[in-house]
């Protein structure tokens, strides 16, 4: 317990690469198209999520590494194939050239899809060593079950299309955190879950810190979208202005700046006293949603 978000960091960039299969040398360029986008950096805080909150539960993060790392390669090949011309169509991420700047679409395509199933991989592999534990094969189905809904059609890629076909429409504030709490929430809330049952919580504390997460993951949206009016190409290694230039229903272009740093002030402090039973205890959860709401990059 009581680590640092930097501590759980370097936990996941030393291990990132070590639950992506084997790649036969005759597909080395698909492993380096996925690797340059993955080993490109980026916060990692959705692994850092899954660390933590196994962490919060005296859970042992090595056993949660696995999935906190193929929730990194579900997100990388979100980024990815968000930034192909068909979608967002950008020229930068993670402060570098995107994946098919670099590799060209075909290539960028398939190293999103590589990235995702070989998450499907590594979580399988994993569950495999526990055929003789019930229990620990159960948390561990239950993980690989709320990311790949996290993921899916319910949650992230529902979030995208939606985000998509509001390029030609106005959405109401309700669409919009529909949009917003399924593209972006719906991973985030998921990586907390992974973590929470490989650490055995009870579901008073899963339903805790759900409030939590859906709180945190909508204000971590309104973030991306005001930062993309207010911030720096350099801090953000991604294109700013982004959203108007796509005519994207952002929460900055629904409402205004002024009420989209009201309405992630008011999210901070939902996030925050979700987990008020825990005290310090969750102190760095709670410590997390503030520095996400001041965070510049
Ligand atoms: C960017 O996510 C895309 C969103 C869902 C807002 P991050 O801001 O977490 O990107 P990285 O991982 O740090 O590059
Ligand atoms: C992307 O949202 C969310 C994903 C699921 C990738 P954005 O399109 O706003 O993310 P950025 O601003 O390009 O990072
Ligand atoms: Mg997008
Ligand atoms: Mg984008
Ligand atoms: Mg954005």
């Amino acid at each position: 317990m009581d680590r640092t978000f930097e501590e759980y960091k370097k936990i996941v960039d030393d291990h990132l690469f070590d639950f992506i299969p084997n790649v036969d040398t005759k597909s080395l360029t698909l492993y380096e198209a996925m690797k340059y986008s993955l080993a490109a950096g980026g916060k990692r805080l959705r692994p850092i999520l899954t660390l933590a909150a196994c962490d919060f539960m005296n859970g042992d993060i090595y056993e949660a590494l696995p999935y906190a790392c193929a929730i990194e390669y579900i997100h990388t090949y979100s980024l990815i194939h968000d930034d192909l011309p068909c979608m967002d169509d950008d020229d930068l991420r993670r402060g570098v050239p995107t994946n098919h700047k670099v590799y060209g679409e075909a290539i960028a395509l398939l190293a999103g899809d590589g990235l995702l199933t070989s998450a499907f991989e590594a979580i399988h592999k994993d569950q495999m060593l526990y055929f003789d534990d019930p229990k620990r094969l159960i948390a561990r189905v239950k993980a690989g079950y709320t990311i790949s809904n996290g993921a899916g059609v319910k949650g992230m890629v529902a979030g995208q299309i939606c985000d998509i076909e509001g390029e030609t429409k106005k959405y109401s504030n309700t669409m919009l955190e529909y949009l917003h709490l399924n593209k972006t929430g719906a991973l985030i809330k998921s990586s907390i879950r992974a973590g929470l049952y490989i650490g055995n919580a009870d579901s008073d504390t899963i339903s805790r810190f759900d409030k939590y997460s859906e709180a945190l993951g909508l204000a971590f949206q309104i973030q991306d979208d005001i930062l993309d009016v207010t911030g720096s190409v350099e801090e953000l290694g991604k294109d700013v202005n982004a959203d108007e230039r796509s005519n994207k229903n952002s929460f900055v272009s629904v409402n205004g700046l002024d009420k989209a740093k009201k309405r992630l002030n008011e999210l901070t402090e939902d996030a925050i006293s979700a987990l008020s039973v825990y005290y310090d205890n969750a102190e760095f959860f709670t410590k997390l949603a503030l520095d996400l709401k001041n965070r510049n990059k």
